[in-house]
């Protein structure tokens, strides 16, 4: 259905509609599965993802937008913009004890993800990871730019300028990284969400923010390079696909900046191994399988280097593994992945999630930008 939330969203998340009506990747599969509050679940059909987490959303929002999907994006923003507000009173609370000194507890922190109708979930997951509430304000951004700020309610606004106040007290402070693991790092490519937010916000809705962002940018380039290179996080220099997110979408370095060729030339040597990318060398989620959006990710990115023909590859090998049902997955197993973690997993949650929407969403940013540079 195009232009809004689909009409058969349910409050199930198991919605999940058989599309092998096209060859093609679609919007068709995001849209019958937002739900009705406008929240995007992670997966409809694997249990542990039937949240809506701020990563995924972001990007999933983003992909609407480049495919015309407007008010589904908006839909999404509503969404997180009510869902900050339920928490705005205890937001505040933490940005005033952090002024006075006050420790803060992990568990009291802003959570990752959420239920569909915007609940917070207290069940022990690894909550504390910035780099969503960065994601959402350089969703957001992208969505004013796009929709030229027609439609923006003072809910919205008010959201926005929560959230950038909390990332403008607490983006120093040591989280979770994107893939929900190693508590007390700085992590390159959180910092590199949280300034693509705090900018886009400052080119945007919120000016203060830019002074913010640029703070996080210097910090990027002063102790998260090594060897001419960005690293997984302060103090670590392995190598993490996520860092493709330093130039793009974040543009913390153009795509052509020396650091961010040498980035992406490690990631190919290390972390591609049929032709779609791990997420990071010692992975062991699902044995660290190859992640279909990280693929269309290096897809991303190569397009905006202006290597076409790489990026077709890319976009190749992430269609070869949609499914006879159109749907693809989060990840496939890979050659150089760990068996004992993939049998691990595998008894702990049954087989990776599939349909996954994020992966749906990088495919769908990947063809649109290809077609943008084809035209
Ligand atoms: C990934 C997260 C992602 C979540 C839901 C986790 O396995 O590490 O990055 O947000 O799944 O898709």
């Amino acid at each position: 259905m195009a232009g809004g939330v689909s009409s058969t969203s349910s409050t199930q998340t198991s919605s999940f509609e058989i599309d092998d009506r096209s060859n093609e990747i679609d919007s068709r599969l995001i849209l019958t599965n937002q739900h009705l509050s406008g929240a995007y679940p992670a997966s409809p059909t694997y249990a542990q993802y039937r949240y809506c987490w701020l990563r995924d959303g972001s990007f999933i929002a983003y992909a609407m937008d480049r495919e015309g999907e407007s008010e589904s994006a908006a839909a999404f923003h509503r969404w997180a913009a009510a869902t900050v507000l339920t928490q705005a009173k205890d937001i505040r609370e933490l940005i005033r004890r952090s002024e006075r000194g006050e420790p803060i507890l992990e568990h009291e922190f802003l959570p990752a993800r959420f239920g569909v109708d915007g609940e917070w979930q207290q069940d022990g997951w690894p909550n504390f990871q910035l780099d969503g509430y960065g994601h959402w304000l350089w969703s957001l951004g992208e969505h004013l730019r796009r929709a030229r700020a027609r439609d923006v309610s003072a809910e919205v606004v008010d959201a926005a300028r929560l959230v950038g106040d909390y990332l403008r007290v607490f983006w120093q402070e040591p989280c979770y990284d994107a893939w929900e693991e190693y508590r007390s790092q700085l992590h390159t490519s959180t910092l590199a969400s949280i300034y693509g937010g705090l900018a886009a916000m400052g080119e945007t809705l919120l000016p203060e923010l830019q002074a913010v962002a640029a703070k996080v940018r210097e910090l990027i380039l002063e102790e998260c390079v090594t060897n001419g290179r960005f690293v997984k996080h302060i103090g670590n220099p392995a190598i993490d696909a996520s860092l493709l997110w330093l130039s793009t979408p974040f543009a913390v370095v153009p795509e052509d900046h020396p650091f961010m060729i040498a980035t992406a030339e490690e990631i190919e040597l290390t972390l591609n191994i049929t032709g779609g990318l791990r997420r990071y060398n010692a992975d062991t989620f699902y044995g660290g399988g190859e992640w279909l959006l990280l693929t269309a990710w290096l897809g991303w990115y190569y397009t905006r280097l202006g290597k076409l023909e790489r990026a077709s590859e890319c976009l190749a090998w992430v269609e070869s593994h949609r499914d006879h049902d159109g749907s693809l997955p989060e990840q496939v197993s890979s050659e150089a992945g760990n068996d004992r973690f993939l049998d691990y997993w595998t008894r702990r949650w049954g087989s990776p999630a599939k349909p996954l929407l994020w992966s749906h969403a990088m495919a769908l940013v990947l063809r649109c930008e290809l077609q943008a540079k084809e035209d």
